[in-house]
């Protein structure tokens, strides 16, 4: 009898429920972490199933037709999203991101798009409100998904040569269908669309330039990520990793940049612009430029467990106080009572992996079994 190894990825992830205070009242409204960090992005998971297989995401030898994904009984329900999006909008929150896995797979995600636009901040305002997609089914989607009040979505894509982007995806997908529904977002209104480009030293770099060109001047903003140390099955080395500056340089020696003012504290790339008008791009440098510093990200999970970090070992299970949990006699909380644990949990956050990547805690962190990328989304 031939003996399958155990994957070593499961999503049994570590997570303890959160305590919630007795006294809800004196919970802060605009809670901040303990380097003074605000929450302001609620980056929300809705599966993690997805029909590609990035070798840098989800190697194929792990995902495989033995790999078990949640059941759709684990996942959070979209009125359970809602009610967390509507809290954690109460603490600070006011963009959402959808991501997966691959969102799109989540069954009449619009449905979803259309309750989370319906929230209101305490100014009267909906959420900004975006997706990270790998944009294979986005032609399809794009137009009910504006309908549905979705502002923007930013499509994966890491190489513009079809050879060369099948053997990144993995399962043989062709770019033209990607393309289409970049092209399918544009015409639907659903812009500024980005293009996120994970490159990969030796794998897809010569794509560097080719894909700069194909995007100037056609309003679509694309961002070259460095190849993150994300999970523990992707097999990352340092070497395989291509520092940012070379990004730039390279497409510099071709058509002349220069940097732009960041739109935002905590903004994830470095923005460039095109000198003779063509555009910009951005780059994304969590490995040689940690941008932990202003960090304002949360990140919950399908089945309702919020994590503090994209590195993060452990998670706070929300969807038992949602729920309520019969193993530890937990009954579903109140929204005040939600938002006073959650606060709580967010004032004790003091995660910047990023900035510990070298360090002693940094290589210990990296030790621990941390999450997925197709768990936790980008
Ligand atoms: P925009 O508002 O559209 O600019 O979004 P964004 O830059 O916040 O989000 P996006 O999801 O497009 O992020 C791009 C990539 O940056 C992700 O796919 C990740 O690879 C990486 N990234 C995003 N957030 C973080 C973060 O908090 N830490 C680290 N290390 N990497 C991140
Ligand atoms: N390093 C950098 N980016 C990654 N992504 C997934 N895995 C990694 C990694 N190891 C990006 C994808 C996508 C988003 C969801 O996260 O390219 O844009
Ligand atoms: Fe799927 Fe995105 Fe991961 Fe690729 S990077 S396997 S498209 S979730
Ligand atoms: Fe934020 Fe963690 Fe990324 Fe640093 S490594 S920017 S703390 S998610």
């Amino acid at each position: 009898m031939s003996e399958r190894i155990i994957p070593i990825v499961d999503h049994h992830y570590a997570a303890s429920v959160p305590s919630v205070p007795a006294d809800t009242g004196s919970a802060p409204q605009q809670p901040t972490d303990r380097f003074h960090r605000p929450l302001h992005d609620l980056r929300i998971s809705v599966t993690d199933r997805c029909n590609f297989r990035c070798t840098y995401c989800m190697p194929k030898e792990i995902f495989d037709k033995h790999y078990e994904f949640l059941p759709h009984a684990d996942l959070l329900s979209f009125e359970e999203i809602t009610r967390a999006a509507r809290v954690f909008m109460a603490l600070g929150v006011r963009k959402i991101r959808l991501t997966g896995g691959e969102p799109l797979l989540r069954k009449n995600l619009e449905r979803l798009v259309e309750m989370l636009h319906g929230l209101r901040t305490p100014e009267g305002l909906p959420p900004e409100l975006t997706l990270t997609t790998n944009g294979s089914i986005l032609a399809r989607k794009a137009t009910l998904l504006k309908e549905a009040g979705l502002d923007r979505v930013t499509v994966s894509l890491d190489a513009l040569d079809d050879a060369a982007f099948r053997q990144m995806n993995d399962v043989d997908f062709p770019v033209a269908e990607v393309l289409r529904g970049i092209d399918a977002a544009l015409a639907a209104g659903l812009g500024p669309v980005k293009v996120n480009m994970v490159v990969k030293r030796g794998t897809n770099d010569a794509q560097i330039l080719p894909m700069a060109e194909h995007f100037r001047g056609t309003g679509v903003v694309l961002r070259f990520i460095e190849y993150m140390d994300v999970g523990n099955t992707n097999g990352w080395r340092m070497d395989e990793v291509l520092p940012s500056q070379q990004v730039i340089d390279r497409i510099h020696a071709a058509h002349a940049l220069h940097p732009l003012e960041p739109h935002s504290a905590g903004e994830t790339a470095q923005r460039w612009a095109y000198d003779d008008g063509a555009g910009e791009i951005g780059v994304i440098s969590s490995v040689t430029r940690a941008f932990c510093g202003d960090c304002n990200r949360a990140r919950l999970s399908m089945e309702g467990k919020l994590y503090l970090c994209l590195f993060a070992t452990h998670g706070h299970d929300v969807r038992a106080l949602l729920r309520g949990d019969p193993r530890s006699g937990l009954t579903p909380v109140s929204d005040e009572q939600l938002r006073a644990a959650l606060a709580q949990v967010w004032t004790a956050r003091d995660d910047r992996y990023s900035l510990l990547r070298g360090t002693a805690a940094g290589l210990a962190q990296r030790a621990e079994r941390r999450v997925e990328m197709s768990y936790i989304g980008g």
